[in-house]
């Protein structure tokens, strides 16, 4: 296998970090590497805040706050106060819902979670909102106005820090969940008005615990085949 197919192949979602930190040697570099992603027009449509020291651990609880909040509504069935700029509970469309249902099934397997038991799903959700321990929090924001194409540059940007990441022996964990809420984004950060919360990220390094061993699926690319006969059109 060539260097960069290893390199691609070993990224993979860390979900348990201890708590050593990244150098900002070594952040800046990652970070330097990713200005080198390509971007629709160059516009870089997209803008990114990152939390380390003081300030993961300030992110780290206020997100907690909100999933203890969460939690809480949820037991007591009344509507949860979530203020994210996109719902990201929506019902996935039909023909991928399989796909998330697999991996969640797939990952609670790994770990030795019933389906039914729902306190061990809840502990292992509620990680997700202290970025599994990791010491470096990232979010990425999108320009509102410039979809889809802000959503596809931040998307080119966010694969290149992973890859770096790696190279540099960093571990990753994208982490959409954190985009359920933009309050604790906005207590922190000073955000313009256009861009909206997509997705948050961590970085650090992973441990040797179980749930890094999990390797989900990685199925060939869905290719459409071509027509062997012309489309009729009306
Ligand atoms: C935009 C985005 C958001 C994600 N959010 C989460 C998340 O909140 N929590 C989580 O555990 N994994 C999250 N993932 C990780 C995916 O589940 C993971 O990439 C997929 O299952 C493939 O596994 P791999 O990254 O280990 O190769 C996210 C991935 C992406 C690209």
């Amino acid at each position: 296998m060539n260097d960069f197919s290893q390199l691609v192949q070993s990224r993979q979602t860390t979900r348990d970090f201890n708590a050593t930190e990244i150098t900002a040697d070594i952040l800046d570099r990652i970070l330097d590497d990713a200005r080198w992603a390509p971007s629709w027009s160059n516009t870089r449509a997209y803008k990114i805040a990152l939390a380390t020291g003081e300030t993961t651990k300030k992110l780290r609880e206020s997100y907690l706050r909100e999933f203890d909040a969460f939690s809480v509504a949820q037991a007591s069935q009344t509507p949860p106060d979530i203020d994210g700029d996109y719902d990201i509970f929506a019902r996935y469309p039909e023909d991928l819902r399989e796909r998330q249902v697999q991996v969640g099934v797939d990952l609670y397997r790994h770990l030795g979670i019933e389906r039914d038991d729902t306190v061990a799903r809840g502990k292992h959700m509620r990680r997700n909102f202290e970025a599994f321990g990791a010491p470096v929090m990232g979010l990425v924001f999108i320009h509102r106005d410039f979809l889809p194409y802000s959503a596809l540059d931040a998307g080119l940007m966010l694969q290149t820090i992973f890859l770096s990441a790696k190279a540099h022996g960093v571990d990753s964990c994208p982490l959409g969940v954190l985009a359920g809420w933009r309050r604790p984004a906005d207590e922190l950060f000073d955000i313009p008005a256009e861009y909206a919360l997509v997705t948050g990220f961590a970085l650090g390094y992973g441990t040797d615990a179980p749930v890094n061993q999990f390797r989900a699926a990685h199925p060939p690319l869905d290719i459409i085949p071509e027509r062997h006969t012309p489309a009729q059109h009306a």
